[in-house]
């Protein structure tokens, strides 16, 4: 074994959603979020009080992949990936399994911003990229071992990547993104001017 050795890692999923087919259904959902964002008043208020200058269902209809066959399909899509992460993470469910609880929408104009946070109640959380405009934010990742360092000093200006304090992922439609629930995340404020649109979800198992 070598003198020094990393344990404890954190593992992000990145992946495209689909082999093929996936521009035409991105074109679907993206249809579809506007739609909601049109229709749903409980969610422009929610949003305006939350999640200032954009919109989210989040506080207003968060079950979509149960009322919509759209997002009914989109969580058949995410589940092999979700799958596949488990895998990895060699989880023992004991013949329960994973299933998607929460599927929202977020659409963050021109300097819309979402804070650090994590994902209560949950198991594996992800986001899924409908429209990325060119420079729009990435999902920002931090070190989950932070409120734990008290002591420890700054790391220097460049680190190799497991002496990372954050990793950054670019928001790339077409692909999604999975994490732990618990792995505390932003997206800083949308520098550019065009909408920047994802749809964000929650797994729990039972
Ligand atoms: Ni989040």
């Amino acid at each position: 074994m070598k003198r020094i050795q990393p344990w404890f890692p954190t593992f992000i999923y990145g992946d495209r959603l689909l082999r093929k087919g996936g521009a035409a259904f991105n074109r679907e959902l993206h249809k579809e979020c506007h739609q909601l964002r049109d229709f749903d008043r409980e969610g422009q208020r929610w949003s305006k009080a939350n999640y200032p200058g954009g919109y989210t269902s989040y506080g207003s209809m968060d079950k979509l992949h149960e009322f919509s066959s759209t997002f009914m399909d989109l969580a058949k899509h995410i589940d092999r990936h979700v799958r596949a992460y488990a895998r990895a993470l060699e989880w023992d469910f004991g013949g329960r399994r994973l299933a998607m609880t929460d599927c929202w929408v977020n659409i963050m104009p021109h300097r819309t911003a979402h804070s650090l946070h994590l994902h209560p109640n949950a198991v594996v959380s992800g986001t899924y990229y409908v429209a990325t405009p060119k420079g729009c934010a990435g999902l920002k990742f931090e070190d989950p071992r932070m409120s734990k360092f008290m002591a420890a000093p700054p790391r220097l200006p460049k680190t190799s990547d497991a002496n990372r304090l954050y990793v950054t992922y670019p928001a790339e439609a077409g692909k999604l993104l999975l994490f732990e629930s618990w792995l505390r995340h932003e997206v800083v404020a949308n520098p550019v001017k065009s909408e920047r649109l994802s749809i964000s979800f929650n797994y729990d198992w039972a």
